[in-house]
């Protein structure tokens, strides 16, 4: 039996559809999921369902028994979250649990240093308790994924261009879709304990490119600035963006500008057994049309 948590959001459900995609049956598959109102497609589908949430650590034990690989999805509650996944991985030690996959974070400087410390730091730690648990594990080091520069875009792009201070550095951005692919694919095969993969795309691409990309894809020009951080946190602030948005997008921004997104690895083409989807594949999926 594998479990897979995180079951109602984006990418967890993304995998469960790829499992079954892949031939996997429903009953072979659980679902941790907090709220099960938000579950009914999984239901209908025959996926078994599991209620718990991470900070409830007598409930993650019960969801657990007698799963063999469990795919923990790191919370997304960026500030709880180094207790809740802490909580997860002792109950699926407990639960006896052979093997933990989870889904971390891959950025290039993991020091207190990195203007995104407060996104990796929770990761970092998660990862160690996993390593040092005893039970076999694979990480996921999973880049930016695409389908967040929609929300650093806005959604009116296409009339105001985009603004972040990212600068011209390049990042291996990929689409969530192929890193859940990746990640059915290492719940369906073997090999893959106690392997850490690289989940980044195998083309580095800038926000320069993704400003060509998507003038070509909507047919006008499309600008991008990046500005320094003070006159972003002073614009944005004008536009009445709250201040924790703010802080949240510019730090990824100085992020990506100081390179920690860059990278020539090839996991994730490989796990796939094809090239992950491009920038310019991507834009043109969410953007032509509009
Ligand atoms: N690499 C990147 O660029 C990137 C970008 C965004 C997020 N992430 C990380 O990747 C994870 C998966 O991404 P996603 O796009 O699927 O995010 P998502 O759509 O927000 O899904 C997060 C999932 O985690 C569940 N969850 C959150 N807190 C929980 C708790 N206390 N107990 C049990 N379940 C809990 C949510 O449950 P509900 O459905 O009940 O809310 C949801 O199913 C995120 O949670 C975040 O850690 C990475």
């Amino acid at each position: 039996m594998v479990l897979i948590t995180g079951a109602t959001g984006h990418y967890g459900k993304a995998v469960i559809n790829h499992l079954l995609e892949k031939g996997i049956h429903a009953k072979d598959i659980s679902a941790l999921v907090r709220d099960e109102a938000k579950a009914g497609d999984l239901k209908a589908k025959g996926v078994n369902l599991r209620v718990g949430d991470y900070d409830d650590y007598n409930a993650l034990v019960a969801a657990f028994r007698g799963v063999d690989k469990l795919l923990l999805v790191s919370g997304s509650d960026v500030v709880n979250r180094d207790k809740q996944q802490e909580n997860a991985v002792n109950a699926a030690k407990e639960a006896g649990v052979r093997h933990i996959l989870y889904t971390s974070f891959k950025s290039n400087n993991e020091t207190e240093s990195s203007p995104i410390a407060f996104v990796s730091k929770s990761h970092l730690a998660t990862e160690k308790q996993i390593k040092e648990s005893g039970m076999f594990y694979t990480i996921f080091k999973n880049n930016l994924y695409l389908d967040i520069l929609p929300m650093f875009f806005g959604e009116k792009v296409v009339e105001t261009g985009i603004f972040l201070p990212a600068g011209e550095t390049k990042a291996a951005y990929a689409s969530r879709d192929n890193m859940a692919e990746a990640a059915a694919n290492v719940l369906m095969g073997k090999g893959h304990e106690n392997k850490i993969y690289n989940i980044s795309n195998t083309e580095n691409t800038s926000l320069i490119e993704a400003a060509q990309y998507l003038s070509e894809i909507v047919g006008k020009p499309i600008n991008y600035v990046s500005p320094s951080t003070e006159v972003y946190f002073e614009t944005m602030t004008q536009a009445g963006v709250p201040v924790e948005y703010i802080g949240f997008f510019a730090g990824f921004a100085e992020a990506i500008k100081q390179g920690e997104f860059v990278t020539e690895n090839t996991d994730l083409e490989s796990l796939l057994g094809r090239k992950p989807t491009s920038l310019k594949e991507y834009l043109t999926k969410i953007y032509s049309g509009v």
